[in-house]
């Protein structure tokens, strides 16, 4: 799965993207990751990508010439795959999305907004505006990482292990998912690992576990 990032920032992706699972992902092959930065797209001698609304207001936008460029630029590397905007505006981005995107596997291609926001005309080169949650964020960066960390963890082979399918298998968009969970020591100061978890007892553990996931 290629993922290509549009943003004027591709540096804020450098410890989410080259830590851990995600840069695993990448480094055997389930996926890869590309930057463009929007700046080389920019207008002019000083590569301008933004702009002040018109009718008045605060702030600027970014304009629509860069990125129609860059989004061009990312099809031309992979003309099937889905283009994504972050926006307060859109969908509420869920777990069931995550799926969807992981099992579909096509190509992403996300734009990462800043200032503003950006000239509104640029939504006819998207194919799916989402939100992250009811709050305001300062660019599209950080919910393009959610995005991605979410999707690439579902990508058969990425996570691996019987215990996460296990506790995946209880995953519904709307309610609590995951069991709490306890490693060693037994005690530490007054606090125990309940004791069903010492039991051994597969299915006592099994019903424990669906219980405390307060599925419904
Ligand atoms: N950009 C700014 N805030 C955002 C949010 N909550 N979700 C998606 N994109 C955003």
């Amino acid at each position: 799965m290629k993922i290509q990032i549009i943003t004027l920032f591709p540096e804020m992706f450098d410890g989410v993207l080259g830590s851990s699972m995600l840069w695993k992902a990448q480094k055997e092959g389930f996926v890869e990751y590309k930057y463009i930065n929007l700046r080389d797209f920019g207008l002019g001698p000083r590569k301008q990508v933004d702009d002040t609304p018109y009718g008045g207001g605060d702030g600027m936008l970014l304009r629509i010439e860069p990125l129609v460029a860059a989004i061009e630029k990312a099809k031309e590397n992979d003309p099937s795959a889905t283009v994504f905007l972050p926006t307060p505006r859109g969908k509420l981005y869920k777990q069931s999305d995550a799926k969807r995107l992981a099992e579909i596997k096509r190509g992403m291609i996300i734009i990462c907004p800043r200032y503003e926001g950006y000239d509104e005309r640029i939504t006819r080169w998207v194919d799916e505006q989402f939100c992250i949650g009811n709050y305001v964020l300062t660019g599209g960066e950080i919910p393009t990482m959610v995005l991605i960390d979410s999707v690439v963890r579902l990508l058969p082979g990425v996570l691996g292990g019987e215990t996460s399918t296990e506790i995946e298998s209880f995953q519904k968009d709307d309610t609590t998912i995951e069991f709490p969970q306890y490693t060693r020591p037994e005690k530490f100061r007054d606090l125990e690992v309940p004791k069903v978890l010492l039991s051994g007892h597969h299915a006592e553990i099994a019903k424990w576990r669906h219980r405390m996931s307060n599925n419904s």
